[in-house]
């Protein structure tokens, strides 16, 4: 099968990029990125993935009137390159519902929270005054409604009494990095897809999304 031709989507520091990166460097990613798009030009994503001798497209919002303009010219660029999956790792901007529907069942997110706990900003601080003793991240496939889409997987986290919120961001995102790559990868290997609004994996429809246990690996949840 042909990798994937992956298109990542990005606005800061771009670890989970890295992740992305390190896994087809080493060759267990089953897909290629071939483009990293974003709407700050300055960002730390778009820098690394130039390192890394991956095109790189940054629009400012400023610069268009308003977000359908902005949408539609940063996915025109995003389509021009064919890619075959959409990753939102770490893309702050919403997006409108438009470019949402063009590329519908063919984009992911990353979203720090065991949704539907918690979708939108400040996810670690919601969790800790809720006294929650989980947390974790979903990937899910991107609808327009926020952080709403079928979620793919899910990774873990135990909330520990003396979590901070920078200390269970920082936990939460150790897990982020190994769960979007196995979810890219089961995606390119054609393990999973979308099936209307539900998760197909390895032939079936999921009713729970997938966890990442301690291996690193995708299974059913229990
Ligand atoms: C991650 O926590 C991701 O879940 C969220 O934004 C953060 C991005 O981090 N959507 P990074 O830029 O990948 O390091």
């Amino acid at each position: 099968m042909a990798p994937l031709r992956l298109a990542v989507l990005a606005s800061g520091r771009g670890s989970n990029l890295r992740a992305l990166i390190e896994a087809q460097e080493r060759g267990v990613l089953g897909a290629r990125i071939v483009g990293v798009f974003s709407d700050r030009p300055g960002c730390a994503a778009l820098a690394l993935a130039r390192e890394h001798g991956i095109a790189t497209v940054a629009l400012k919002p400023a610069d268009y009137g308003s977000r359908e303009q902005f949408d539609e010219a940063l996915f025109s660029e995003i389509a021009a390159i064919q890619p075959d999956l959409i990753v939102c790792a770490g893309y702050m901007r919403l997006i409108s519902e438009r470019a949402v529907q063009r590329f519908q069942g063919r984009m992911i997110n990353i979203h720090p929270s065991l949704l539907p706990k918690y979708p939108g900003l400040h996810t670690h601080s919601r969790a800790l005054a809720a006294a929650d003793r989980e947390h974790g991240a979903s990937v899910h496939y991107v609808i327009p409604e926020l952080d709403a889409g079928a979620v793919i997987a899910q990774a873990r986290v135990p909330v520990r009494a003396d979590d901070t919120g920078e200390s269970l961001a920082r936990r939460v995102l150790e897990r982020e990095h190994p769960l979007l790559v196995q979810c890219v990868q089961a995606i390119g290997e054609g393990r999973l897809a979308l099936a209307g609004t539900q998760v197909r994996w390895r032939g079936n429809l999921l009713d729970e999304p997938l966890s990442l246990n301690d291996r690193d690996q995708l299974e059913e949840t229990t």
